[in-house]
């Protein structure tokens, strides 16, 4: 459960991998109603601190990047599951599993469509690499770990690169503990698998072998033969040519991918908007030769059935959620329904009584005592509770009712004549300001008004009173006679 990230119901999980998961999550409020994926770490990395730590760094980092082909990272908190991350989603499938189809099928993805893909992630990368914060200033941030499941294709045909999770800002954060790689070996620069330190041309190398695992549509460093085969092609290998996999290659892109595949990383390109460039030429060539195809028609063609079974499981995860407010509300109703049945039948058990009282002799004083005690109790949610008021002989027909009475203040001093009348006159009136006369005891209802006020005024307040009122009377004849420019 997402309790404590604020509206936030999850949908259903989009991924889970070695150290977390990925869920998708709705927030809704009124006609607003918007997906985002929660990323989380499994159960037993949650209280490891070096875990959390590079957790939190990751969140700071990706937070700090603002650029259409980078997934938005918007908040980070912690809730009774840990840690989360909460980023934009993107409605789309990882280009890992682009590639997987391509070789399923036997075909290889159209060129400029690789092309335009590299194209969107050197953008993004770019703007990673010239992160700046402005505490920090330049931050010098490094991804490392650019691979193709970390570069999620969107149905709308937006690319956008994800998981900072290994990335690091060079002289800060999080130090990668020595001797301990961090990322995927099969997109590892040379550099890296060194252990040296690394700067934004690193990322450019783990870029060639995703463009060049795009165009052939299979893995170049295969990690099925473990670590140390890897290692060693990488790190001895000479780059390959992609024109011995698909002849459409231009010899620009050839020449490129040779660059970006270099064990030197001075032979590289400089940037990623170097990159950038040249892609973008080769892009707007292959538009022009090649019949149109796009980033989003080829993803949502070769991806359907997983973007189906992707909309079927949040059409499920979504109907459950319906189901649940709908059962949510119907035992709402119910409690409701329960509680009103509880104050009808006092307020029938109420009338029985009244039109007992009126219509019986010689139980009059008792009976509206009781129901004013009654209505009192109902209506002065604020009272305080008095023991059990002794009884009176007058009361001695309704003593059950009379005692639990309500009182903000007890008077011990004998009540005059005329407010005993009133409060045995009506019970109505009682409930609502005027005492109530319970033997020797005399309460009155918190709330209680100016009729009571007015009742127990004495002689000197009211000469006081009446002297006020006739200076006011006076000062206003005065008034009236002033001239008018006294008034401007
Ligand atoms: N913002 C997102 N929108 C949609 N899917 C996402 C998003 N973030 C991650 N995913 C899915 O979750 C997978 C794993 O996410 P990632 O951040 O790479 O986690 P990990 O650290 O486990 O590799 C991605 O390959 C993608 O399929
Ligand atoms: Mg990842």
């Amino acid at each position: 459960m997402l309790a404590g990230t604020a509206g936030l119901v999850p949908i259903c999980e989009l991924a889970s991998g070695g150290m977390g998961r990925v869920e998708l999550a709705l927030r809704g409020e009124a006609t607003f109603r918007r997906f985002y994926a929660v990323k989380r770490l499994h159960a037993p990395y949650r209280e490891d601190p070096r875990v959390r730590a590079m957790f939190l760094e990751e969140a700071r980092l990706a937070g700090l990047v603002s650029h259409p082909n980078v997934v938005s990272v918007l908040d980070v908190g912690e809730d009774s599951d840990g840690l989360f991350l909460l980023m934009e989603y993107l409605d789309g499938a990882p280009l890992s599993l682009l590639i997987r189809e391509s070789a399923r099928h036997g075909e290889l993805i159209p060129l400029s469509v690789c092309v335009e893909i590299a194209l969107q992630v050197s953008l993004g990368l770019h703007a990673a690499h010239e992160l700046r914060s402005p505490e920090q200033g330049e931050i010098c941030l490094v991804h490392r770990d650019v691979s193709p499941q970390n570069i999620l294709l969107g149905f709308d045909g937006v690319v956008k690169l994800t998981d900072f999770g290994v990335a690091k800002a060079l002289g800060g954060g999080v130090e990668t503990t020595a001797g301990l790689l961090k990322g995927k070996y099969g997109y590892m620069s040379p550099e890296q698998l060194r252990f040296e330190p690394l700067d934004r041309r690193s990322d450019l190398f783990s870029l060639g072998v995703v463009l060049y695992e795009m165009l052939a549509g299979r893995r170049l460093y295969d990690g099925r033969k473990g670590p140390e085969v890897i290692v060693r092609r990488i790190l001895d290998d000479a780059p390959p040519d992609i024109g011995d996999e698909r002849d459409d290659v231009p010899p620009e892109l050839c020449e490129l991918l040779f660059r970006l595949l270099a064990k030197n990383r001075e032979h590289r390109p400089a940037s990623a908007a170097d990159v950038a460039r040249e892609l973008q030429w080769m892009h707007s060539v292959l538009v022009l030769e090649e019949e149109a195809v796009s980033v989003e028609g080829v993803v949502n063609e070769w991806l359907s059935e997983y973007r189906d079974r992707r909309g079927r499981e949040i059409e499920q995860g979504l109907d459950a959620l319906r189901k649940h407010a709908a059962s949510k509300r119907r035992r709402k109703r119910a409690l409701i329904a329960a509680a009103c049945a509880t104050p009808l039948v006092g307020l029938g058990l109420g009338l029985l009584i009244f039109a007992g009282s009126s219509s019986g002799s010689g139980s009059g004083a008792g009976s509206s005592v009781g129901s004013a005690a009654s209505v009192a109790a109902a209506s002065n949610a604020n009272a305080t509770k008095v023991p059990a008021a002794p009884k009176a002989p007058t009361l001695s027909k309704a003593p059950a009712v009379a005692k639990p009475v309500v009182a903000a203040t007890r008077v011990a001093t004998p009540a005059p004549a005329a407010d005993a009348g009133a409060s045995s006159g009506s019970g109505a009136s009682s409930g609502s300001g005027v005492g109530v006369e319970l033997g020797a005891v005399r309460t009155i209802p918190a709330d209680a008004g100016r009729a009571t006020a007015r009742a127990t005024v004495s002689p000197s307040r009211k000469r006081r009173a009446r002297r006020v009122r006739r200076r006011k009377r006076k000062s206003r004849r005065a008034a009236s006679k002033m001239p008018l420019w006294r008034w401007k």
